[in-house]
């Protein structure tokens, strides 16, 4: 039987210079989607695919993250006090019963391999989900709940690929699967120029691992951009065990980007309990100006 899947490792240690000024003295993980942090999408999408055990890898400047995720024993009061008991609830169970965070400093920005290399001592010896919070997808059940069933029918481990535009492919890791084998990956590459590139097929934030990364992580060298990259990383692994690409369905924003944010926000806010009609008639507004 296919091991279940309970840690969560979230590299969050980043600058965000692309969200600079705003990500100057704030995580750019505490970005708000409507009224919630682009973290607490990524820790509620883990913890709706089984997660108990929340790793987050973080950085300087990153305080507010490990704050978010505590209780705030003043604010509860108050709001009991005021009879606001919505926004209570709202702040309370953020992480529930029985779900644990671990945080562990990156202390170098030596990459997204490095960042998943650190969260080793608190994953053990199990398979690890690996959420990127820049990548926001929309979708019903989440991803990580989607991969994880895919992985439950094969034991492997997981990535999440979606096509791009050729012209894109060097913002990317890019695998060349076999279809024939259930998406299995043959390779992967990080960031390749389109014309150099295997495919189309790009690699998104999400990745359900085998703790055999790890051993590969530890040899794997400096990388595109002289990091340490998971997809390196990747591309080790899938020489002795089996790495499968996974299509997801859902709708992916990249939050790292200011149009993939405000993209974000127009389509959540449209979605939204409190905000979605209203915003509806305004949008409707502005573009009949
Ligand atoms: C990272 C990975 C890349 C992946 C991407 C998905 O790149 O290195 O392989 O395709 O996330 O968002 P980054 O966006 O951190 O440069």
């Amino acid at each position: 039987m296919n091991q279940k899947v309970r840690a969560a490792v979230f590299p969050v240690a980043g600058r965000g210079t692309r969200f600079l000024p705003a990500t100057k003295a704030s995580p750019k993980e505490m970005l708000p989607i409507v009224d919630k942090p682009l973290i607490q999408y990524a820790v509620e999408e883990a913890i709706a695919a089984g997660a108990t055990k929340l790793i987050f890898v973080t950085g300087a400047s990153k305080r507010a993250i490990e704050d978010h995720f505590d209780t705030d024993p003043e604010l509860e009061r108050a709001l009991t006090e005021s009879g606001k008991d919505g926004l209570l609830a709202s702040i309370r169970n953020i992480v529930p019963d029985g779900v644990t965070c671990v945080y562990i400093r990156q202390g170098e920005p030596l990459g997204l391999g490095h960042a998943v290399l650190c969260a080793r001592p608190a994953v053990g010896d199990e398979p690890f989900f690996v959420h990127l919070a820049d990548d926001l997808i929309a979708s019903d059940p989440g991803c990580l709940a989607q991969m994880a069933d895919e992985h439950s029918g094969h034991g492997g481990s997981v990535v999440a690929v979606e096509t791009v535009p050729r012209e894109n492919t060097s913002s990317y890791g890019i695998v060349e699967i076999d279809e024939r084998d259930r998406g299995r990956i043959m390779s992967i590459v990080e960031k390749p120029d389109p014309d150099d590139a295997p495919s189309d097929l790009a690699v998104v934030g999400r990745y359900l691992l085998a703790p055999e990364i790890f051993d590969k992580l530890e040899n794997t060298g400096r990388g595109a951009g002289g990091e340490i990259q998971l997809t390196d990383g990747i591309a080790d692994l899938l020489k002795e065990r089996a790495v499968h690409a996974y299509s997801f369905s859902g709708v992916r924003y990249d939050c790292g980007s200011k149009l993939g944010y405000l993209r974000a926000t127009v389509a959540y806010g449209l979605d939204h309990a409190d905000t979605g009609s209203a915003f509806r008639d305004y949008l409707e507004s502005v573009l009949d100006d």
